[in-house]
């Protein structure tokens, strides 16, 4: 009896004794950390440098004001003198993006460009929903997105003609390098780590492979994809890409458009899905425009200037990604010292803004969390009003490269939808949305997609039933 009293104080003692090391420990590393940042005020400033922990570690004051502040005053955190890439954003798999910066770019997403991967999209597009219809079972919306992007990068973007086997033996692999992206460098046996390396090299070995498959082969293309331009223009600059530039630029160019657009691609199909009149308004736009004829898209109208024509599918969109924008936010150096708020925020820090919370307190958005395609629409247009309340894509210099792209991608999918699909949630009620690490449904939204009969189901009608959750 004495000795397992004995054994409880000495326990409990450990356990003081633990406790209060700990905390000693915090103290001392919130100290340090207040220092480091202190010693990187700027001297030349007389404003005091923000009060509080410095965001210690991501729940400090600092970092709450700085999220505050920067809501009230975005312009300032967005001044194009921007340094950082969004590698910060995707870890440590983007930091090359700069090799495929340059004027590159303006060629690989040119109008041009776009009008000559829009056909390549359309087949991609249509193949899949073909593929989701004959499925007797009701499909992950979310996986089947992914796919769906990856599909597309790769076979429109880069050109790649590899087999569908090989393509999705290469999705799964690639899904297993984006879920360990951001594992803790520990490279040890069964680590998160050590799986997303080997992913890699499994994906650098495919690419390859496919990169000389697409030299060698140059026959029968008719038209130029991204990675023929981006070889060419190294050509025309006198520098020939390696092929581990070329590796890393094409895995680079799937991961920035990958997980983005399979979010907005499922928060697209489920916002149809809540909101039949939506799709209703959608169809008689098509039918007005004479895309949609006879439950059928005509032949040769799907152009790129008959989709930008397309006014309410645009306001679709955009209301799809200011609601459920994929992204929550972005990073920024500070080039040069500035003041916030009666503070300096000296040159060199790292910076946030977000997104999500523009979207969410922006004052030019009525009913900030209701879908409403028409707050853009003629007449309202709440965008107009100011610069920085609107930026699903970021914004300044570092502006998201593919945009064009990807709203090209998502019209081409709504257009397809609305005219060829018919679809209703496989659930009882709809998921809830998580926003990490992109915003997506928890289930991954079931769906049970049927294919629309161009003979007899044409839907002409809004009936009770189309507005239940069948769409
Ligand atoms: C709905 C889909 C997409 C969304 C919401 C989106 C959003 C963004 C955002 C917020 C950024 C960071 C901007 C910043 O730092 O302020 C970004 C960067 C970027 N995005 Fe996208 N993106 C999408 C699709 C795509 C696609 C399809 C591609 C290309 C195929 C692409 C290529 C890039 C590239 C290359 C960058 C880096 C730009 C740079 O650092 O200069 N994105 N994107």
């Amino acid at each position: 009896m004495l000795f397992a009293s004995f054994d409880l104080v000495s326990a409990l003692a450990t356990l003081a004794a633990c406790l209060v090391s700990l905390t000693l420990l915090l103290a001392v590393s919130q100290q340090l950390w207040q220092l480091r940042w202190a010693a990187t005020r700027d001297k030349t400033c007389k404003l005091p440098i923000p009060k509080g922990s410095m965001g210690f570690p991501l729940i400090g004051e600092t970092f709450h004001w700085l999220l505050q502040t920067a809501r009230k005053h975005l312009k300032l955190v967005l001044l194009p003198s921007a340094a950082s890439s969004p590698g910060e954003l995707v870890a440590g798999a983007a930091g090359g993006l700069d090799t495929w910066r340059s004027p590159v770019f303006s060629k690989i997403f040119s109008h041009e460009a776009l009008e000559s991967y829009l056909p390549k999209i359309q087949l991609v597009i249509k193949d899949t929903l073909r593929a989701w219809s004959s499925n007797p079972e009701s499909i992950n919306v979310y996986h089947e997105t992914q796919k769906l992007t990856f599909r597309m990068a790769i076979r429109v973007l880069l050109g790649f003609r590899i087999p569908d086997e090989e393509l999705n033996r290469l999705f799964e692999v690639y899904q297993q390098f984006v879920e360990n992206v951001f594992s803790l460098p520990v490279d040890l046996p069964f680590s998160g780590y050590r799986r997303g390396i080997r992913a890699r090299e499994t994906l650098q070995k495919g690419l390859e492979k496919a990169i000389q498959e697409k030299l060698q082969n140059t026959q029968g293309k008719d038209y130029a994809d991204a990675l023929d331009i981006l070889i060419e223009s190294g050509k025309e600059h006198g520098k020939e890409l390696t092929m581990q530039e070329l590796k890393d630029g094409t895995l680079e160019l799937i991961f920035a458009a990958y997980a983005t657009t399979a979010s907005a691609s499922t928060s697209l199909i489920m916002q149809l899905l809540k909101h039949p009149r939506v799709l209703e308004k959608l169809r008689e736009e098509l039918r007005s425009k004479g895309i949609l004829h006879n439950g059928c898209i005509c032949e040769g109208s799907l152009r790129l200037d008959n989709i930008n024509s397309l006014y309410y599918l645009d306001c679709v969109i955009k209301e799809v990604l200011r609601l459920f924008t994929p992204i929550s936010g972005g990073y920024r150096t500070v080039l040069q010292t500035f003041e916030l708020d009666g503070f300096q925020i000296p040159k060199g820090w790292s910076v946030m803004y977000s997104i999500r919370d523009t979207h969410d307190t922006a004052p030019v958005f009525k009913d900030v969390d209701v879908f409403d395609p028409d707050r853009f629409g003629q007449g309202r247009t709440e965008d107009k009003d100011g610069r920085f309340h609107y930026l699903p894509f970021g914004g300044g210099v570092r502006t998201c490269l593919g945009k064009h792209l990807a709203k090209l991608f998502l019209k081409a999918l709504a257009i397809e939808l609305a005219s060829t699909s018919r679809f209703e949630l496989a659930t009882r009620t709809f998921p809830k949305v998580t926003l990490v690490p992109v915003v997506h449904p928890v289930d991954g939204l079931k769906v049970k997609f049927f294919g629309l009969d161009s003979n007899q189901n044409e839907i002409l009608t809004e009936t009770d039933a189309m507005l239940g959750a069948t769409v």
